[in-house]
Formats: structure tokens, C-alpha cells, sequence
């Protein structure tokens, strides 16, 4: 039996409250077990490109075909088996709340906690599952001991939810918070670690990094980012909310102390879905952000006294995790990086567009930005939507001003190709 196979029948195993039923292993594991016999020998990076492969994908996402919709940074539909598996433990809770959520759904977070673990490559002793990104992150901002005077760094380019959370503090603590700033694209690694460096005082104790930068796609070089921040006795926290479920790596491995994600972008997790790691450690050090009976104890659960939340969604996070094993992390990768890549290189070639986004496999991977001369982001963006029905987002964000498009597996390349007509049209109009 392949290693693959052999992997779906135990994902269908191990997927959460109602392991055993797995809704995956019903729909999808014969399919996914075909597609391996016939494909499971080319590399990632070929497959990328072989449209039989990726519409059985394709497929498996009920999405609108009315709208061609590019914007899964911001948030990502869920293959219908995991929104099924929602609506199945929603039924089911609804049939008797405190007895179905509190007795049956909510004996499948240890398995879960344990095939997130697996996911992120880490020991299921610093996965602590919340909602969102968000959730994860400013649980560390607000949980970390920093006095008045100490420092923190990021950039400006960091999501805003993050960018409140440290001015907050600063203005209510006396944090200093300082912000870097960069003008990006760029392809060098060593001009990002070393203004970091740069920025470093005696007083900073803390650096913010982005692993992908929502407002264009940038991927910043974090591994090496920590690796200098550790030198200089520093404690990371990156946010990896674009990064998680789409880039083929495991969280130790970029040698941080604290990683917080939203599970419901690429992973195509159930909308609402989040996960916080910290280093072992490092656990005991961070104050929980809703209150727990041992707030300075070293057990990860700590971070998950939110009260009465959704548990159907919670347990569609393993269905969404036997979907994203069963097609391979380095094969999504490669697959929406080609899509993203696909286009871009075809619009850069339309006169009048420019790509705002490094299209280096280092550098970017389904996040792109695009602008149109003579036309605002916002008026290309309504552009395309009210001409094309193609749904993107504008962004105007400090030094960033162009379209931001993301595709993900479930795009298909007549779309991309729809969508390139369109800037074809309006940049030859504009
Ligand atoms: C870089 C980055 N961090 C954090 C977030 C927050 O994610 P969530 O809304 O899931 O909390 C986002 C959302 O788009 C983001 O782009």
C-alpha cells in the first residue's frame, strides 16, 4: 500500500469527534486514493500544471461560478465536505446543546489538537485552537510581560489588528512601539533582516513579523529574521496568518517563540477558525487573554477558556485537515503559486498594468498585486467586479496603492484567463 493511502485511511481515523465517520473517508478518500495511484510519482512543481489533477479539487468546492472570486486572502471557502461537517454538528448540537457540544463534540479537541500538531510539526503540547488569527496574536501582544520603556519592533505593513493591539499597549502601558518601514517588493533578504537589526536598541525586547504581507504578497525571509533576533537575546511572534496551510513548512522550523494563524484562509478551515503555538518554554511566560484558573501555568489549554463557542466549527477543522493532507502541502503550494504566477506574468506583458509583487518562488506565493495606469485601486477594483464579476480588493495601505488577487485551489485557469481579458479591456480603455 502507498505511504499516501495508508495515510488517507488513517486521517479518516483520526479526524475529531466523529473520527471514525470521517465525512472525508466517505466522500473523498477513493478519489484522492485514484488520484495517487495515477499521479502520486510527479513532482509537485509539474503537477502543478496538469489541469485533470486539479479539477478532481476543483470539484470539491461548491462555490458560486457567478462570480469569479479572487480575493481568498482575505478569506477562503471550505471544501463542501467540511461545511458539511459543520451543518452536521450544528444539527446535532442544536438536538441538545449542553450534551452534544459539551460531552461528545468536545472530546474531539485532544485528537484535533493532536492533528494540528502533526500539521505544523510540532508537539500537541503548543497548540492551543481559538478563532482566528487575530485571537492568537494579540493574546501573546497582550499576555507578554514588557514594562514601560521596553521595546517592540514590527512594520507598518503588519495587519492593523496587530499594529492596535502594540499601539494600545504603548498608549496604556508605555510600551515604545516603533515601526519599520519598508517599501516592497523586494528580493532582498538580507536588506529586510538587516534593517530589523538596524532598529534594535537596548530597550527592544520583542520583534513582529509578518510571514506574508496582506496588502501585496510579500514573503518576508523569517527564518532568518529569528535567527538574528535570537543572537540579540529577542523573542519573535509572527503571524502567519497567509502562510499557514499554503507554504510547505513546519512552524519550529522558522525558530520563533510564538505563531498565531487563522485556520480559515488556506487551510479552508471552517470560516471562524484559529490556532496560537508557543514554544514550550515559553508557555508559562504569556498571560491568557480571557482569564483561566492558572494564568501563569505552563499548560497550553490555558489560552482556550473562551466560553461557549462554536463547536461544530472547531470539529470541521480535522475534515479540513484530511482534505489539505490528502492533496499535499508542497502540492497546494506549488499549484497556487503556479495559478498566481500564471496570470501575473501574462498581465505584466498588457501595457499600462503593473505587478506589485515579486513573482520569485522565494518571494511570493498566491497573494499578487496589480494596478492599472490612470486608475485607482478602488476604480479598478469596481472595474472588474460591475464589467467582469470578478471579485478582488482594493488596497491603500501606507505605500501599497493596487488590486490585490489571490487565487486558491479551487480556481481554475479559465478563470485566471477571464480575469487577464478584463485588464486587457480596461487597461486598453483607461
Ligand atoms: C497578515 C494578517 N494577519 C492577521 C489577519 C487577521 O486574520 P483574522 O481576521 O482571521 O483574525 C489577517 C487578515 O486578513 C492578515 O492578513
Amino acid at each position: 500500500m502507498s505511504k499516501r493511502r495508508e495515510f488517507l485511511i488513517k486521517a479518516g481515523l483520526a479526524a475529531g469527534a466523529f473520527s471514525v465517520n470521517s465525512m472525508f473517508n466517505k466522500v473523498h478518500a477513493s478519489d484522492f486514493s485514484a488520484l495517487d495511484r495515477n499521479y502520486g510519482h510527479i513532482a509537485p512543481k509539474v503537477l502543478a500544471e496538469d489541469e485533470d489533477f486539479w479539477s478532481v479539487i476543483q470539484q470539491a468546492y461548491p462555490v458560486s461560478r457567478n462570480i469569479i472570486n479572487l480575493n481568498n486572502g482575505g478569506v477562503s471557502p471550505c471544501p463542501k465536505v467540511v461545511a458539511e461537517a459543520v451543518e452536521k454538528y450544528n444539527v446535532l448540537s442544536n438536538e441538545g446543546p449542553s450534551y452534544f457540544m459539551w460531552r461528545i463534540l468536545d472530546m474531539g479537541r485532544e485528537p484535533l489538537r493532536n492533528k494540528l500538531a502533526t500539521l505544523a510539526g510540532c508537539d500537541s503540547e503548543e497548540i492551543a485552537i481559538n478563532r482566528n488569527a487575530t485571537e492568537a496574536l494579540n493574546t501573546v501582544v497582550f499576555g507578554l510581560n514588557l514594562k514601560a520603556g521596553e521595546e517592540v519592533i514590527g512594520t507598518k505593513l503588519d495587519y492593523p489588528n496587530m499594529i492596535n493591539a502594540w499601539k494600545q499597549r504603548s498608549t496604556r502601558e508605555g510600551i515604545i512601539y516603533t515601526q519599520l518601514d519598508f517599501s516592497f517588493p523586494t528580493e532582498d533578504d538580507d536588506m529586510i533582516v538587516s534593517a530589523f537589526e538596524k532598529a534594535i536598541t537596548p530597550k527592544t525586547r520583542v520583534l513582529h513579523i509578518t510571514h506574508v504581507i496582506n496588502w501585496m504578497g510579500q514573503i518576508l525571509p523569517v527564518k532568518k529574521i529569528c535567527d538574528m533576533a535570537r543572537k540579540h537575546g529577542l523573542k519573535t511572534l509572527v503571524d502567519g496568518a497567509h502562510s499557514f496551510g499554503l507554504l510547505d513548512f513546519k512552524i519550529p522550523d522558522l525558530g520563533c517563540d510564538y505563531f498565531g494563524t487563522s485556520l480559515h484562509k488556506f487551510l479552508s478551515a471552517p470560516i471562524g477558525s484559529g490556532m496560537l503555538w508557543i514554544k514550550r518554554e515559553n508557555i508559562e511566560h504569556i498571560w491568557p487573554l480571557v482569564c483561566n484558573d492558572k494564568p501563569t501555568g505552563g499548560d497550553i489549554r490555558k489560552f482556550e477558556t473562551l466560553g461557549t463557542r462554536s463547536f461544530p466549527i472547531e470539529q470541521g477543522i480535522g475534515e479540513a485537515i484530511n482534505f489539505h493532507e490528502a492533496i499535499g502541502s508542497k502540492r497546494k503550494e506549488e499549484r497556487i503559486r503556479y495559478l498566481k504566477n500564471y496570470w501575473a506574468e501574462k498581465a505584466s506583458e498588457i501595457k499600462g498594468v503593473k505587478i506589485h509583487t515579486s513573482l520569485k518562488d522565494e518571494y511570493s506565493c498566491a497573494i499578487c498585486g496589480v494596478s492599472v495606469e490612470g486608475l485607482t485601486a478602488s476604480d479598478l477594483e469596481q472595474k472588474l467586479f460591475n464589467d467582469h464579476k470578478i471579485h478582488t480588493v482594493p488596497i491603500n495601505w501606507e505605500n501599497v496603492n493596487c488590486v490585490r488577487v489571490t487565487p486558491h485551489v479551487y480556481t481554475r485557469k479559465k478563470d485566471l484567463d477571464v480575469f487577464v481579458k478584463a485588464l486587457q479591456n480596461i487597461a486598453g480603455k483607461a
